[in-house]
């Protein structure tokens, strides 16, 4: 172990890039703000039994991927692995399903751990924004959190993302077709693990990557035919206000998703930039959790959308985003006067909002004057002793060069105007 080295899969976020990973995690927040989303903060732990529940017992992220731990005290923890379960538990443990206005809607940011094998685009802290909207059934809710995802991916500049779309049925339906699959399953040429994942969980192993298990699952029933009228309806109506619209979609019959509460509408964005990790969000209806969890029936929805591969798809569609410069001004002081006037021009600049640093540490006007070219400021303020006796700073533009005397008194004035 190396102390000055990041734990596998994990990375540290550092100026410059962290400034595009801000950017990203606002510009998913914003069209939840827009939609009557409240913003919720969750614990990094919870009790390990909650996601044991609520993820599902047989699902890889409990089984396999949970920073599980006993604390001291004797208390089963574990990090979390996603925010839904969190999050719901959040709004029963405050009663917000009780306060009359359902649903609840709620969004989320964090960091999120999984005992994955690390890879481009995986990793094990990694970082999402979600929303859910608990207590509702009503197809208008999913199609609305499609069409807020959208937006999201649309308002960084994502074009090459695609959304795939699909119904799990409900506790009606679902399980004629697990048993209608479980049979099929029976028939193949499976391994003794996937044998067993077929009889604890069926609909997982449609989603098995390798090539010679794909083939065997070519004829396999679908649950497109097995939906009851009510999760077809459904279904239906959320299809037809994407349709209505313009949020484009895909039909994606085979898709199923690596946590155990969904039910009826799931959904994922995928980016056919980023190779095997291809999935930048997820998400859907989930209307069993809350039960599960031993809350009362709670129909809801929602996704989590990934940061970190949101801001490497934006890299494989080579989109810079427009991140505001850190800093927009640059104050140099040549000697001890000039320091303590400019340190109190920096303050005000600051209070008014301009982006502002100072050269720190009595550098000479050279070193100084790299300092604020790497800063990228726009402009420098420059100001030795002969200056201040004149009662002036010098304004410096760092793109052309030009300098101008400012009168003291002006001087938040006439940067401010500049900047503008
Ligand atoms: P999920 O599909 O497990 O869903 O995760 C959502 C997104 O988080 C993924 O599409 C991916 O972008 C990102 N993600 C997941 N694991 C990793 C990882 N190891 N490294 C990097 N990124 C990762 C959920 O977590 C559900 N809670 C979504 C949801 C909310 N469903 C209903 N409400």
């Amino acid at each position: 172990m190396n102390a000055f080295q990041a734990p596998k899969g994990t990375y540290d976020l550092l100026p410059p890039d962290s400034a595009a990973f801000l950017a990203v995690r606002t510009a998913i927040a914003a069209p939840l703000r827009t939609a009557g989303y409240g913003y919720v903060e969750t614990p990094a732990f919870e009790h390990v039994e909650l996601f044991a529940r609520g993820v599902g017992e047989s699902t890889d992220i409990v089984t396999k991927e949970m920073y599980a731990f006993s604390t001291k005290g004797g208390t089963d923890l574990a990090l979390r692995p996603e925010g839904t379960a969190s999050v719901l538990r959040a709004a029963l443990e405050a009663n917000l399903h009780k306060a009359g206005n359902l649903p609840v809607k709620l969004w989320y940011s964090g960091s999120y751990y999984r005992y994955e094998r690390p890879q481009k685009g995986r990793y094990r802290q990694f970082s999402q924004v979600g929303a859910e909207a608990i207590g509702a059934e009503d197809p208008a809710l999913d199609a609305e959190l499609i069409i807020l995802a959208d937006q999201a991916y649309r308002s960084l500049g994502l074009r090459e993302f695609r959304i795939l779309l699909n119904s799990l049925g409900d506790k009606e339906c679902r399980p004629v077709y697990r048993e209608a699959l479980q049979g099929f399953l029976r028939g193949l040429d499976l391994d003794e693990e996937t044998l067993r994942r077929a009889e604890i969980n069926p609909l997982r192993v449609l989603d098995d990557k390798r090539a010679d298990v794909q083939k065997q699952l070519v004829g396999a029933p679908l649950l497109r035919d097995y939906l009851c009228d009510a999760c077809k309806a459904y279904h239906e109506e959320v299809r037809a206000l994407l349709t209505a619209a313009g949020v484009a979609f895909e039909d994606d019959a085979k898709l199923v998703r690596g946590l155990d509460y969904y039910t009826r509408t799931t959904f994922e964005f995928v980016h056919d930039g980023l190779g095997s990790q291809s999935a930048v969000g997820g998400g859907g209806r989930y209307d069993g959790l809350s039960e599960m969890i031993g809350g009362p029936a709670l129909p809801s929805v929602g996704w989590a959308l990934g940061v970190d591969r949101t801001v490497l798809a934006l890299e494989a569609e080579g989109v810079v985003l427009d991140v505001p410069s850190a800093t927009d001004v640059y104050a140099v002081p040549l000697g001890e006067e000039a320091r303590r006037v400019l340190f109190g021009v920096v303050t005000r600049l600051r209070e008014e909002g301009v982006a502002t640093d100072f050269s720190y540490g009595g550098k000479g006007l050279k070193g100084a004057m790299k300092n604020a070219n790497r800063s990228g400021a726009r402009y420098a303020l420059v100001a030795g002793e002969r200056d201040l006796a004149e009662g002036v700073l010098q304004l410096k533009d760092m793109e052309s060069g030009e300098q101008r005397p400012v009168a003291l008194d002006a001087v938040v004035e006439t940067v401010k105007a500049a900047l503008a």
